[in-house]
């Protein structure tokens, strides 16, 4: 299902009250959360809109799609740390309940397969939150990776490196590889959302109106998910087919 808006804004608020009427709904929610600039107004709307509408948050779980390899919690860089600035240190879940890929990890492999365990040993994720990259990736899956795949290490692809290279002052500070949640445990989510807003998604969120269910396009692996919300902002819309965007809007 696609729910297009006019503004970032409007994106924001529908989608921050998708995840604050999961929380009401299911306090003990397993909630997996995205990174990235199109989700900072979605946490600022939520911590906005909880002042008002004050929840209960200390029993919910969180686990993060993503995260850099080499970069430590404290780098500002590090999906860690946009976690906390954008939305822990305000949203006050015990931190044992939050979880992010560690970067750091001795053993990564060992790391990744304990990190799709942890999320099904709690019976797996109840929403999960998604952004896309221009190429069609989710988390940090790109293109080609196997939609039967778990937490991985992942080369990051030169596009992922140029559009991401932006948050990093110095581009050679950029990670080459990152940990991600797989395809498959994202498909295992029960209910996803994936939010994309702005002109540099306008291709891809076309390519993938169109695409069938292919791994060369990461993204189009949720065309198999039953329960799907694709939220747009017009920009990002505007080059879905009329057709699409009348019987969408
Ligand atoms: C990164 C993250 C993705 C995110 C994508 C889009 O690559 N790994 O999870 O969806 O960026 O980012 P932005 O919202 O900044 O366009």
């Amino acid at each position: 299902m696609y729910k297009i808006f006019e503004t970032v804004d409007d994106v924001s608020r529908y989608t921050a009250q998708r995840l604050l009427a999961k929380i009401q709904a299911m306090p003990r929610a397993i909630l997996g959360l995205a990174t990235g600039s199109t989700m900072e107004p979605v946490y600022a709307k939520m911590l906005q809109d909880l002042q008002h509408q004050p929840l209960d948050v200390s029993q919910l779980t969180t686990f993060n799609l993503d995260e850099y390899i080499g970069l430590s919690a404290q780098h500002p860089q590090s999906y860690n740390y946009y976690m906390h600035q954008h939305l822990f240190n305000q949203f006050k879940i015990p931190e044992h309940n939050v979880h992010l890929p560690d970067g750091l990890a001795a053993d990564i492999e060992q790391a990744c397969l304990a990190y799709s365990s942890a999320i099904q040993s709690r019976g797996g994720l109840d929403l999960q939150l998604l952004g896309i990259g221009s190429n069609g990736h989710i988390g940090f899956n790109e293109p080609q990776t196997c939609f039967n795949s778990r937490t991985h290490v992942v080369e990051l692809s030169e596009q992922t490196r140029i559009d991401n290279g932006r948050f990093f002052s110095d581009q050679n500070e950029m990670p080459t590889h990152a940990i991600t949640m797989g395809i498959l445990d994202i498909l295992e989510a029960k209910e996803i959302i994936l939010v994309a807003t702005g002109p540099n998604k306008t291709d891809i969120m076309a390519q993938l109106f169109h695409s069938a269910v292919d791994e060369a396009l990461p993204a189009s692996a949720l065309k198999q998910h039953s329960n799907l919300t694709i939220v747009l902002d017009r920009e990002a819309a505007a080059a879905l087919p009329e057709h699409a965007l009348n019987s969408v809007i």
